[in-house]
Parts: C-alpha cells; sequence; structure tokens
C-alpha cells in the first residue's frame, strides 16, 4: 500500500513521511520540487512533482496510491472539474487524512472575505471556512477520512529565527500573549495513526500543546534551548504595526490587523484556545512542551 504525503517538505509533513517510514510504510512525497525535495526526506522514499495549482501534475502524483495526508490546498478551479480529491478518488484513493486546523471546529464567525466584521473575526472566518472547504470535499468523496485539526504551531517561533541568530532578540508587543502551542511531531503522530489504524476513521481531533505559553516564555526557552540570553523588547502595537508592515512579505495593513488581534485576544487566561487532551487519548502520553521544541529546533535559532 502505498501513501502519498502532501506537504511533505513543511514542519508536519516531514514528520509524517518519517513516521510512516518508520512503520515500514511504502511513501511517495509530493513536492513543487522534487530534487529539492529529496535531500530533506528520508533515503528510500519516492518524491514525485506535484503541485496544487496544476492539475496536469495530479495525475501521476495519485497514480497507484490508497491513502493521502492533504496539505491544506486551495483547488484552482472548483468548478470545472474533479478537483485534487475527486481526481484521487478516481485514481483509487480510499483514505484521506486532513491536515486541518483548530479554526475549522470554530462556530461560524461570519462570511469569509468580509470587510465589515472585525479583524480577528474575519480572519477566523477565513480560516474556518478555507479549512472546511477541504475537509467537506474529502466528506463528500465517499473515501474514509480523519480530520486532524492542529491549534496554533510552535513552529510560528521559526519567525524569529534570523532576527534571533542575528541579534539574540525579540521585538514584540503583548509578551503575556500566548496559546497552547503544538509541536509539529505531535500533529504528525495522530496523522499517522489515522492513516495506519482505523480507530480514527470520520473523527476530527483537535490537537494542542500542554499548557499555554506565552511569547516571554517561548523567548526564554529558546535561550535555554540555545545557551543563550535572548531578549523580548516589548513594542507598543502602533511600533509593531510601523516595524512588521512590510508587504513585499505579506505583511500589508489588513494582516497587520488581524495578526495584531490575534495576539491582543491572546493575552487573558487560556489564550484563544484551551488545551486539550487529545493528544495523550490517543497516544497515552502527554504532548511535548515548548521547551521540548525548542531543544528539538536549537539548530535553527544557533
Ligand atoms: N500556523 C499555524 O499556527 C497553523 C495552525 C493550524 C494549521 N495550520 C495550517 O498548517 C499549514 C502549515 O503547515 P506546515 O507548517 O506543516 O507547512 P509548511 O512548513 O508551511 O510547508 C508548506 C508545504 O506546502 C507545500 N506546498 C505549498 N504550496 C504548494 C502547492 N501549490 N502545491 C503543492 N504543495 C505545496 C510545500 O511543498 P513544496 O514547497 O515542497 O512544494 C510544503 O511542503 C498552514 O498552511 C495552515 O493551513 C497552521
Amino acid at each position: 500500500m502505498t501513501t502519498l504525503v502532501t506537504g511533505a517538505t513543511g514542519n508536519i509533513g516531514r514528520r509524517v513521511v518519517a513516521g510512516l517510514v518508520g512503520a515500514g510504510q511504502r511513501v511517495r512525497a509530493m513536492s513543487r520540487d522534487p530534487r529539492a525535495a529529496a535531500a530533506r526526506l528520508p533515503a528510500g522514499v519516492e518524491v514525485v512533482h506535484g503541485d496544487f495549482d496544476r492539475p496536469e501534475t495530479w495525475p501521476a502524483a495519485l497514480g497507484g496510491v490508497e491513502r493521502v495526508y492533504l496539505f491544506p490546498f486551495v483547488d484552482p478551479a472548483p468548478a470545472a472539474g474533479p478537483g485534487f480529491v475527486g481526481t484521487a478518488v478516481e485514481a483509487g484513493v480510499r483514505r484521506f487524512v486532513v491536515h486541518s486546523a483548530a479554526a475549522a471546529a470554530l462556530d461560524h464567525q461570519g462570511d469569509p472575505g468580509d470587510a465589515a466584521l472585525p479583524p480577528l473575526r474575519r480572519h477566523l472566518a477565513d480560516e474556518r471556512e478555507g479549512h472546511r472547504d477541504v475537509e467537506r470535499a474529502v466528506e463528500d468523496s465517499g473515501a474514509e477520512w480523519t480530520h486532524v485539526r492542529p491549534a496554533l504551531l510552535a513552529a510560528g517561533a521559526l519567525d524569529w529565527s534570523d532576527r534571533i541568530r542575528a541579534t539574540r532578540a525579540v521585538r514584540a508587543p503583548y509578551p503575556g500573549a500566548g496559546n497552547a502551542l503544538v509541536h509539529e511531531a505531535d500533529v504528525a503522530e495522530v496523522a499517522v495513526a489515522a492513516l495506519l489504524t482505523d480507530d480514527h476513521l470520520g473523527a476530527a481531533h483537535t490537537v494542542t500543546g500542554p499548557a499555554k505559553v506565552t511569547q516571554a516564555d517561548q523567548v526564554r526557552a529558546i535561550g535555554r534551548a540555545v545557551g543563550a540570553d535572548v531578549g523580548l523588547v516589548e513594542l507598543t502595537p502602533e511600533q509593531a504595526r510601523k516595524e512588521w508592515h512590510d508587504p513585499e512579505l505579506g505583511m500589508d495593513h489588513d494582516t497587520l490587523d488581524w495578526l495584531l488581534a490575534v495576539l491582543e485576544a491572546s493575552v487573558e487566561g487560556e489564550g484563544l484556545l484551551p488545551p486539550n487532551d487529545t493528544f495523550e487519548r490517543i497516544t497515552g502520553r502527554p504532548p511535548r512542551t515548548f521547551e521540548q521544541w525548542a531543544r528539538d529546533h536549537a539548530g535553527d535559532f544557533r
């Protein structure tokens, strides 16, 4: 049985590939740049060219595949053909495990793209509907499915890596903002369990880290992991808005509006999404901490 892993070079996908290979499975990894991907993936993994934006690449990636780990993609022409999911089913795929997001489980926040919504609700509406589109395509496909919905990823801290390497400091507003950040290895473990066993069919698993970890906690943990003093310079939201504004990097005013709103909403209590026991229920072990994540990624910050 061959499993196709899409998003195979990503934070979570790389771990899914490794988990499947470790379980003795035949794995095909899809990438837009198979040569670069092959250099980053375990030996023995078949790497194929595939691009969600280019339907002509799909049949070759999907031929002979029975199970798919499905990265959240946007169908380039939803009305015009079977889409990636339909093409996969036509090719013989019988099970999808969807890389989704906790936002998919939120109540309706309003319609995506509705400029009248406040920034946080607009962002959550966009996230919810984008991920639900992929989930719905799989639910409607007739194949078996499981949705794996990560909370905010600890890997978001990698955005600080250049600055920490260069200056040993992070500049950010709301040092007390935090959420129960989830280690990509935990998300991948749940995904691998759903690919390999029948225990998760028709389930939607929101996977969180063990506890809220504030931005100040994250910076301290990264400092400990690299064995250096890493500081957090607190900015006002307005200073952050000026420093971070960079439309070429996608940091336009709309993005900054919701980013700052997410941080502001994550100061009180347990943050935007309280920790849950999904990972422990599925694996029998507590989720990995942010300390562990920082140790696993120390090389990214040195
Ligand atoms: N940020 C969060 O806190 C959070 C929380 C919950 C869920 N999520 C979801 O998780 C995703 C990020 O996951 P991650 O960190 O594991 O990924 P990542 O490290 O950002 O990697 C992105 C992956 O997507 C692949 N990809 C991008 N465009 C593609 C295309 N057109 N066709 C085929 N493959 C394409 C890339 O493959 P190649 O470059 O090799 O082609 C790469 O493997 C987000 O997009 C979001 O939807 C994020």
